[in-house]
């Protein structure tokens, strides 16, 4: 098993580039059998989904717009905590279909907070593309329209996914191995 180090952790092979890019482009044909006519906005969400998305609009033939948004995080005074708050949306969604486009779901926090902040805008429609999708995490009720893999409640490295900062440039998908 092909293992690697990223900071101090060792990590394994997970998901081979050959096996992302294929999903990946399985996703990007239904999404432009689904969308097609619709002239929907991709939203990508920054840092974590820059190399999914790269390569999903790569395959996308429909008329389409992207633009990119990045999530601030901080602790809130209130008993609520975690904050999120939407930087750089630019360009009118209103009454358009948007597409998130996300590294991963988690917990689903991050795409809660999307989806309403997203909705105070007024789109027509919200779907979310993610490239990975943690089902045993996921406690939400907001559907997840498109997902390239599911994977297990593993932490992850590669494809865009950070280990503290290090890792987004890997090709493949590691798995952490515990010690
Ligand atoms: P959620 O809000 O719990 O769904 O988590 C979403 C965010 O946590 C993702 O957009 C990632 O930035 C980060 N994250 C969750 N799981 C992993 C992982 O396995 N590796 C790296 N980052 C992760
Ligand atoms: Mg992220």
């Amino acid at each position: 098993m092909k293992q690697i180090t990223v900071k101090d952790k060792v990590f394994e092979i997970s998901i081979p580039h050959e096996k992302i890019l294929k999903q990946v482009h399985i996703l990007a044909k239904k999404i432009n059998h689904d969308l097609k006519g619709q002239n929907p906005l991709f939203i990508c969400v920054l840092n974590g989904s820059f190399i999914f998305a790269a390569d999903l609009l790569k395959k996308i033939n429909i008329d389409c717009g992207i633009s990119f948004i990045k999530l601030a995080s901080y602790q809130g005074t209130s008993s609520t905590g975690d904050v999120k708050t939407l930087v750089g949306l630019d360009g009118d969604i209103k009454n358009r279909v948007v597409v998130i486009i996300e590294d991963i779901v988690d917990t689903g926090n991050t795409i809660v907070a999307l989806v309403n902040q997203l909705s105070a805008y007024n789109p027509k429609d919200i779907k979310i593309a993610t490239l990975l999708y943690k089902p045993d995490a996921y406690d939400k009720n907001i559907k997840i329209d498109y997902i390239a893999l599911k994977v297990p409640n593993d932490f992850l490295v590669g494809y865009g996914l950070d280990y503290d900062g290090l890792g987004r440039n890997l090709e493949s998908i590691y798995s952490l191995v515990s010690d």
